[in-house]
């Protein structure tokens, strides 16, 4: 049996659409278990970009099929918009694209709602990518979420569409003194029903079956374990689970079927949004790796904040996840850095440097970041391009050093290095974990 889960190990935007692209060659199924269309996955192959936000990368890779399972929240208007793009440049889907049938449903109050709420904020806000993810996890967990598999009955539909709208604009009205806007939403909708009804099924049972017959799946992560509902910077996260376990909740299979946890992390670390960044670099630093590494949001276009590889992030994504082999993306963006520094992990303010240990825990309180600062080893930087290498011993001598520095820190593999946007240009060496799983 072969099922793999690739999780973000940092805020997301690690490069998991490039990783599970590439991998995808290697197996039967993809499948998205978390997260909405907040996501936004670059893979770019032969002169072609694609951005994949709900439809999983191995849409791509012939043959492949990709499920948007349970645990995705799906607005139709995003999904469709999809499918007419991927339409657009060549790529068949039919018989290979599978919606859940629980999956929640996006509808435009939800983005109208976080809009009002976000304001409310102030200065104080998550800095949301603006799509409705938090209100539908909000309206599923309070039960009044309105599912795939309502959707598809046009009259059960209708009926529960309108009790919610009613609760939502008496809300609407009472805290934002605005009435909720649904002008010919039910129509909308159930025209976007008969577009995603030939995919709609139990993708429980199909994805279980598959691993039945032994064909392989690839858990596709969205966002990162820093934006974990439960582990990441809370408040400062998203609305799902998007650590190793989602796969099991998200996609309805048992933890005894998953064989492999991979984590994807960038050579040095980013995060969009508000929200707590031990490593954040000043402004001009981060100037410089924003413009090589191009990070600005895929959805959103934001500028991405940047710092310096976050080994106490990591160690808490190893153990939370149970990572056993490491990707690590975006190395040919440190090619002009004279000296790289990592956070080894976090001392109480005020605490000498140096000697004594390290704090054992991530804080869990968004706050608490304000009492904690990073401990830094610098390592020489390698000054030489790594951009596109696909043979491990063509690396700058300091690069290993940098990479072998990040896997004894960590004490797990380093299963595979990404050189570049492209797909090929991604070392796998020999002898990995990773690479047995390929
Ligand atoms: P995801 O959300 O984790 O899939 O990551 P995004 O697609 O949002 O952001 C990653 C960005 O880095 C994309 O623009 C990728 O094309 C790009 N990228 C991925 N791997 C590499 C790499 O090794 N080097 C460089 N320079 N860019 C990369
Ligand atoms: P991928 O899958 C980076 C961030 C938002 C915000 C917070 C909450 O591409 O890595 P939300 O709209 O989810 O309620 O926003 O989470 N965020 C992401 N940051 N990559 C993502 O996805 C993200 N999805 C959400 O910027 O800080
Ligand atoms: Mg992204």
């Amino acid at each position: 049996m072969k099922s793999i889960v690739v999780v973000g190990a940092q805020w997301g935007d690690e490069g998991k659409g490039k990783v599970v692209d590439y991998m995808a060659a290697s197996f039967d199924y993809v499948a998205r278990c978390a997260g909405g269309h907040n996501a936004g996955h670059t893979v770019i192959y032969d002169g072609h970009r694609f951005v994949l936000q709900l439809i999983p990368c191995g849409m791509l890779r012939p043959g492949r099929h990709a499920v948007i399972g349970t645990g995705v929240v799906v607005d139709p208007a995003a999904l469709v918009a999809e499918l007419d793009s991927l339409g657009k440049a060549g790529i068949d889907v039919n018989g290979r694209l599978h919606l859940s049938n629980r999956a929640h449903v996006i509808f435009p109050y939800h983005r109208q709602m976080e809009k009002a709420a976000e304001a409310a904020l102030g200065e104080a806000k998550i800095g949301t990518t603006s799509r409705g993810i938090g209100p539908a996890y909000e309206d599923k967990m309070a039960r009044s979420g309105i599912r795939i598999c309502d959707l598809m009955e046009p009259a059960r539909f209708r009926e529960k569409l309108s009790r919610v709208v009613r609760d939502k604009d008496a809300i609407c009205r009472a805290a934002f003194g605005a009435p909720l806007e649904v002008q010919g939403l039910a129509e909308q909708y159930l025209a976007y029903a008969e577009r995603l009804r030939p995919f709609v099924t139990d993708t429980t049972s199909l994805l279980n079956e598959a691993l039945d017959r032994n064909q392989s799946v690839l858990f596709e992560g969205a966002q990162g374990t820093m934006l974990d509902i439960d582990y990441g910077t809370y408040p400062f996260v998203t609305s799902s689970n998007a650590t190793a376990g989602g796969a099991c909740t998200g996609l309805g299979v048992p933890p005894t079927r998953i064989s492999g946890v991979v984590g994807i992390t960038k050579a040095y670390t980013t995060r969009v949004g508000s929200g707590p960044f031990p490593t954040e670099m000043p402004d001009l630093e981060a100037g410089e790796v924003r413009d090589r590494g191009k990070e600005y949001g895929a959805v959103t276009g934001r500028p991405r904040r940047c710092g310096w590889l976050d080994l106490a992030v990591l160690r808490y994504a190893v153990m939370l996840n149970g990572i056993t082999s490491l990707v690590v993306t975006k190395l040919d963006v440190f090619d002009t850095q004279r000296e790289i520094q990592v956070c080894v992990g976090y001392r109480r303010k005020g605490s000498p440097s140096g000697t004594g240990s390290l704090l054992r825990d991530m804080p869990p309180a968004a706050e608490d970041f304000a009492q904690i600062t990073p401990e830094y080893r610098t390592l020489p930087g390698w000054l030489a391009t790594t951009e596109g290498v696909r043979d491990p011993s063509l690396l700058p001598k300091a690069a290993v050093e940098y990479l072998k520095f990040i896997s004894g820190e960590l004490g797990v593999e380093i299963g595979m290095i990404s050189t570049g946007p492209e797909r090929d240009a991604t070392i796998v060496p020999a002898e990995t974990q990773l690479a047995s799983w390929l």
